[in-house]
């Protein structure tokens, strides 16, 4: 290619890019029609046999496709968990598009290795966890869920003399899995990939608010003997409850104290970052004492697509259960750190530069403001639902997540959660997501935007309650 064409299909993204940018705070979260038959129209057609000017392509794709994204990042995104765009992670992942680094190894590309170890020391100590701790760089919380469960895996069948990488599971001691009833479906997901099986898993009783109950756990264990893995959560997906982390670490310790190999897993896609912030670190005490930790940048630290990230205490095992050797590889000699030792994948994207530059430009006093405002702002909308008297909150709003039940002239009604969320979501204001819990269809709030403030949230709860008062009529 020639230069003066980078300088083509540069204008040709970006001019769109900025435009898209800037106009964030009023654009429409949602597309206003989503007709899947006029994107194929637009986009498809048969292989095309003659090629096009890469400027051409990349305009036509911003024109084409830009009328149906979906803004996440307009402050008023509060579906699913969600996280924004922060500028330092976009700058970087122009960078990584630019210098398109295979990040498998240090010695093949050093520039980009080394600045994801930085990244990784940074984060143990922003978590605080145990410096001996390994870390890898994930496309998401499923793959770090399953990352760590793999990690999990190797580690109680090797201390149960089985080598589960070079045998597998055919004939291996059996692994009792404990989750929690309400745990996220990942974790069951990352069971399944991992041979160790849904059904099989033991689920656990959770109050109230999710959390898992100490006492049922225990009970749980004292039948089981041999390896064992339990899995719970900071911040659970409906609730934003936090695990009673230091009882399930001590009921862990008794259990192999009996003699059984034990690993507790932290699923903490969405909570992990409270143990940066100053006013939710509390809810985390104990968390430190369990074996690996899972994260997602791309949830509250605002990191863009994808960024998960898997912690392991016991790094030989995490390193047993990834790492792979060939001839043909430049591997490090043991003095610097190969991203590939770390995450399930071979070739893949730098996508260390992202999270270095947020954690870098955010800084330590940024991610405890950024949890401290998302909590506060969770509980500015639960307020103002509350005292609209159409809308009931169902959870204790600890962190970022609020669980509403709508209400009609005649009390409940669980009808009404997925009419009201399908106005605002028609209207282009805001957008919610709903879940089921017990049976009933309820709505559910996430405030992850670093770019959400108070005017956002008043503009969103204005939108729910128009659209509550014409759905109720
Ligand atoms: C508690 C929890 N774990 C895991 C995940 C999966 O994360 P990801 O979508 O990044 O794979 C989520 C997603 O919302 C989650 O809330």
């Amino acid at each position: 290619m020639r230069q003066s064409d980078w300088q083509r299909v540069i204008d040709a993204a970006m001019a769109p890019a900025l435009e898209y940018l800037q106009s964030l705070q009023q654009r429409r979260v949602y597309p206003e029609s989503v007709d899947p038959d006029d994107l194929r129209r637009a986009l498809g057609g048969p292989m095309p046999t003659r090629g096009a000017a890469p400027e051409m392509v990349v305009a036509d794709l911003a024109r084409q496709v830009e009328p149906y994204v979906t803004s996440h990042a307009t402050g008023r995104f509060f579906g699913f968990v969600i996280g924004g765009l922060h500028p330092a992670s976009y700058g970087a992942d122009l960078l990584a598009s630019t210098w398109d680094q295979n990040t498998g190894l240090f010695p093949v590309t050093p520039g980009v290795a080394a600045i994801e170890e930085v990244a990784v020391g940074w984060l143990l100590e922003l978590l605080d966890l145990p410096s001996e701790s390994s870390v890898g760089l994930v496309t998401g919380g499923q793959m770090a869920n399953f990352t760590c469960l793999a990690a999990a895996r190797n580690h109680v069948l090797r201390e149960t003399d089985w080598d589960v990488e070079a045998l597998g599971l055919q004939n291996a001691p059996k692994v009792n899995v404990l989750v929690k009833e309400d745990g996220h479906t990942t974790v069951l997901r990352s069971l399944r990939y991992l041979g160790l099986g849904t059904e099989t898993a033991i689920p656990i009783e959770c109050d109230d608010q999710a959390r898992i109950v100490p006492e049922a756990l225990e009970r749980a264990l004292a039948d089981l003997e041999g390896p064992t893995i339990i899995c719970v959560e900071a911040a659970q997906i409906n609730t934003g409850s936090f695990d009673p982390f230091a009882e399930v670490a001590d009921i862990a310790d008794r259990h192999r104290e009996r003699g059984d190999a034990t690993w507790v897993h932290v699923d903490g896609a969405i909570g992990l970052w409270a143990r940066a912030a100053s006013s939710h670190r509390e809810m985390t005490e104990g968390l430190e004492r369990l074996d690996s930790w899972s994260t997602d940048a791309h949830k509250l630290l605002n990191v863009g697509y994808d960024s998960g990230i898997a912690i392991c205490r016991h790094a030989a095992a995490h390193r047993a259960a990834m790492s792979t050797t060939a001839s043909y590889l430049v591997q490090s000699d043991g003095e610097t750190r190969d991203p590939m030792d770390w995450n399930p994948e071979f070739s893949r994207r730098a996508r260390g530069l992202a999270l270095y530059a947020t954690l870098r430009s955010l800084g330590r006093e940024g991610v405890d403001d950024l949890v401290f405002r998302t909590h506060a702002l969770a509980r500015r909308f639960a307020e103002q639902l509350a005292e609209s008297g159409l809308a009931r909150i169902e959870n204790e709003v600890v962190f970022n997540q609020v669980l509403v039940r709508w209400l009609g002239p005649n009390g409940e009604d669980e009808s009404l959660a997925d009419r009201i969320m399908d106005c605002v979501r028609t209207g282009g204001e805001a957008y919610f997501s709903g879940t089921t819990v017990d049976g009933e269809r309820l709505m559910r709030i996430s405030v992850s935007d670093w770019a959400t403030d108070e005017d956002d949230v008043d503009r969103a709860v204005a939108a729910l309650l128009e659209c509550a008062r014409q759905v109720v009529g």
